[in-house]
């Protein structure tokens, strides 16, 4: 028990700043343990006369001066949080505060603030970093123009926007655009660059950098020609101009995200900057190009618009997720891409709606706003953006986004402000809609069909249970973009979207020649669980004819569930025909684009499958569905062996690797291939083969799983000598952790993973380690972490427990592998109460982690 609960924010208790702050100077004279930071504010009362409360965490505080007066002592209030400076002590109008501040950047293991990553120095301010750099009110409605000056002898200093000026060990920089700290960054240290230019739409040339650690230069040609992609795009698709004359970019090993879209310089996650063939997979090259094109386009959504407080995060992220996911899509084509980001919201947003951290999408209150950074706020908040754009369409959602950005640039927005631009362009009320940003839950809908000769009706009913906090729940405005077919497969009633309102509707479609067949939430048009009961004959009528691939692939999907779900719960139940004649039909079909395939012939996550057991009204078994998940797989093999083994050969691409969409998805299909093919071999010649002639590290990551999950001694062998030729690199080191981590066999994978924890290389303080094998171990071998002798939920606590006091944003995080523990049987529960108790009851424990088991155990 903590002796003083931290305190509960709350959105509604919001109050404008009493002081604005309108430029800030800034100068650091580095050192890896007593930095100093002299700060100058120029400040502007806001509300009147009143005390001026600053935050600071883990500052010491050396001097502070008011228009160059040093203050009494009666004057200034120093807490371990806060600096509080009375209003007596402060001018009417505006006046200036410099303060002096020295901070330890090596000693700061939290990665948030200013800390140091193999020598270098760098920052991380959002959401709160800010304060552990200088006394400041760090919050994002105030925005300042900022210049900064460093002093050190690294040979590379950066901050933000454009350098001014520079000598033998000092640099200066000014960015010339307000902007709230949490944008503020700082990088020092050996770095080298990979340089190019931009020119923009009105004629302005841009250098862009990335800087990078000396030895990675030749691993950031992508990433170079991702940004400028995206800076392309922005201007073509949304009118959006670049505004300084320099975008860097620079990639640390040690960071607790992917990327952040600092002004003018972005600093990201090394493993979504460096690629090259033998060491990035397919997969990484699209992260790369999505998260380089997500931190750019925060420029607009984000940092020329900001948010006026953390509650509006949904503002600048949905938005700019949104922004990313259509800009993907352009590149790579959008039913992959669709049926690629709904497997993702399924799997982590669906999952946290409907468990105990479930929020809504502009959540009300937290204790520590890095727990919000979340898949709802995020990935729903992309999800209510397209709705927004299905319902008023696209011309008008480009007026919209025209208008946002006319008027708000320069200011801190709430959603609010954005829903107000769809209203006053298109002149219709959203208030309804507006619900989709403050209830959480998942809405399920029902479906009624009747059909009495000529027409059609279909009924819809939306429920969404209760969720923490929200007992009751109101009617969503979901947009249901349909389609009917008729029996021969032609397109009766091509698609259109009908408006799902109230808690049930019944729509009417006249004059038809027979009862069609609905496709209904077409492009997954809202995020929401489609509670259908129909017969797999119907799901294979779909799977074969749906003109929308989305759900042509989503029929495919719940085939293999319905099926899945019958195996988990009854191992001796035969598997029916039909659903392997449909996979060798798809798996023939010469119309079909490889990457598409290889996403319709691939099966259900196993979380998929306990969840389709529970609806099913029994308790999931972990291992029951990982069996069930490989015999429906062996059987797929089984009755498509000889065209898998054909296409699979012919799929085989002797050329140099190219990370085009084209090549990757021919090789996903063949990966995808190898793992059937695999099942039916016990010796895995095929994969032994695959690895054998790998030229690049996606075909490695296509074999190396499989025969580590056939027990073979060639595995051993093959990690040996990757180990060997790649030990120096750390992102290939941590998928050599994560092959063995996510691979192991349920059954022993807690040993594995415990041994895997004492190798030298297990450098569990930085955040992709700790992922790699304790993060890839809880989440993605799951059977093995649901072992049901608890030895995975212990061994995941011991480390979250070591971790929390060195890096509690990343434990945190990762506590949310018990968010399920409701789901399963008693002895399970039981277990993993037991252990999140252990960490609830640690002396100390941070309150990022102490938020997350709290709201899980309520
Ligand atoms: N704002 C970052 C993004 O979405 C994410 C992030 C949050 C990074 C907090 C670091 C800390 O792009
Ligand atoms: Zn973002």
């Amino acid at each position: 028990m903590r002796s003083e609960a931290p305190p509960m924010i709350k959105l509604s208790d919001y109050q404008a700043p009493a002081f604005l702050v309108r430029h800030v100077d800034l100068k650091f004279c580095l050192h890896p343990t007593a930095t100093r930071v002299f700060s100058r504010l120029e400040c502007v009362p806001n509300t009147g006369k009143s005390a001026f409360l600053l935050n600071g965490e883990e500052l010491q505080l050396i001097s502070v001066e008011i228009d160059g007066k040093p203050l009494a002592d009666d004057a200034l209030i120093l807490t371990e949080t806060t600096l509080e400076i009375a209003a007596d002590a402060l001018p009417d109008g505006d006046f200036t505060l410099c303060c002096e501040t020295e901070i330890n950047p090596e000693g700061n293991t939290s990665l948030d603030g200013l800390y140091m990553s193999k020598g270098m120095y760098c920052t991380q301010c959002e959401a709160e970093g800010f304060r552990k750099i200088t006394f400041f009110p760090d919050r994002p409605d105030i925005m300042a123009t900022y210049s900064v000056r460093i002093e050190s002898d690294e040979p590379v200093m950066l901050s933000n926007g454009n350098p001014t000026a520079s000598g033998p060990g000092w640099a200066e920089w000014h960015d010339p655009w307000p902007k709230p700290s949490y944008l503020f960054a700082l990088v020092a240290g050996n770095l080298v660059s990979y340089d190019d230019s931009f020119l923009t739409m009105s004629g302005r040339e841009v250098g862009l950098k990335i800087y990078v650690r000396p030895g990675d230069k030749h691993r950031c040609e992508y990433a170079m020609d991702a940004l400028k992609r995206s800076m392309r795009w922005d201007e073509q698709v949304y009118g959006r101009e670049y505004d300084l004359d320099l975008f860097m970019i620079v990639a640390v090993d040690d960071f607790n995200m992917g990327a952040m879209e600092n002004k003018g310089l972005n600093i990201f996650n090394s493993k979504y900057v460096l690629a090259s063939a033998e060491i990035a997979t397919d997969r990484d090259y699209e992260l790369i190009e999505g998260i380089i094109a997500h931190e750019y386009f925060h420029n607009w959504t984000g940092n020329r618009i900001t948010c006026r407080d953390w509650f509006q995060l949904c503002l600048k992220e949905g938005l700019t997720v949104y922004r990313d996911q259509q800009f993907s899509g352009d590149q790579r084509g959008h039913a992959v891409q669709r049926i690629d980001d709904v497997k993702m919201l399924r799997a982590r947003q669906f999952r946290e709606d409907a468990g105990p951290l479930a929020h809504p999408v502009r959540p009300e209150e937290y204790i520590e706003i890095n727990n919000f950074y979340t898949a709802t706020v995020y990935e729903k908040g992309a999800e209510v953006i397209g709705m927004l754009r299905t319902l008023v369409g696209a011309e008008a959602y480009e007026r919209a986004l025209t208008l946002y950005f006319q008027r708000h640039d320069g200011q801190a927005c709430t959603i609010e402000d954005w829903i107000k631009v769809f209203e006053d362009v298109t002149g219709t009320d959203l208030a309804q809609f507006k619900r989709w940003y403050s209830q959480a839950g998942t809405p399920r809908i029902s479906v009624k069909e009747d059909w009495d000769g000529n027409t059609y009706m279909l009924t819809l009913t939306q429920k969404t249970d209760p969720t923490p906090g929200q007992p009751d729940k109101q009617p969503l405005v979901i947009p249901v973009a349909s389609g009917l077919l008729g029996s021969d497969g032609t397109e009766l009633h091509s698609t259109e979207v009908l408006v799902l309102d109230k808690a049930e509707q019944t729509y009417r479609f006249e004059g038809l020649p027979e009862k069609p067949i609905p496709s209904l939430f077409r492009g997954f048009s809202a995020p929401v669980i489609v509670e259908r009961k129909i017969s797999n004959a119907e799901r294979a009528f779909l799977l074969a004819n749906d003109t929308d691939p989305f759900n042509k692939w989503e029929m495919g999907r719940a085939y293999a569930l319905d099926l899945l779900s019958v195996l988990a719960t009854d191992a001796e139940s035969t598997i029916e025909p039909d659903f392997l004649n449909a996979m060798a039909t798809l798996l023939e079909d010469q119309t079909l684009d490889p990457a598409f395939k290889a996403l319709a012939l691939s099966l259900p996550s196993i979380e998929d499958v306990m969840d389709a057991v529970r609806q099913g009204g029994g308790t999931p078994d972990p291992m029951a569905c990982y069996d069930a998940l490989s015999r429906l797989d062996t059987a797929m093999a089984g009755r498509m062996k000889g065209t898998i083994e054909q296409i699979y050969n012919a799929l085989d691409n002797d050329g140099p690797y190219t990370p085009d969409p084209q090549a990757a998805g021919e090789r996903s299909l063949r990966g995808r291939l190898l793992g059937l093919i695999s099942r039916l071999e016990p010796n895995v010649e095929t994969a032994m083969r695959h690895l054998a002639h790998a030229d690049n590290m996606t075909d490695i990551m296509q074999a190396l799983p499989l025969l580590i999950r056939a027990g073979r001694p060639e595995a051993k062998e093959a990690l040996g000598s990757i180990y060997e030729s790649w030990k120096h690199n750390d992102l290939v080191l941590d998928k050599w952790f994560a092959a063995q981590a996510m691979a192991t066999p349920p059954e022993h994978a807690a040993e594995a993973v415990a041994q895997l924890t004492e190798h030298p290389d297990f450098h569990w303080k930085n955040p992709n380690r700790f992922r790699s094998v304790i993060g890839v171990f809880a989440m993605a071998n799951v059977a093995g972490f649901h072992r049901a002798d608890g030895a995975g939920y212990k061994l995941l606590t011991d480390w979250l427990i070591r971790l929390d006091p060195v890096n509690p944003q990343t434990t945190a995080r990762l506590a949310g592998a018990f968010e399920t523990w409701r789901n399963f049987d008693d002895g399970r529960q039981a277990l993993m109460l037991g252990n999140m108790q252990r960490i609830a009851d640690l002396k100390g424990l941070s309150k990022d982690t102490g938020e997350i088991i709290g709201r899980i155990l309520e």
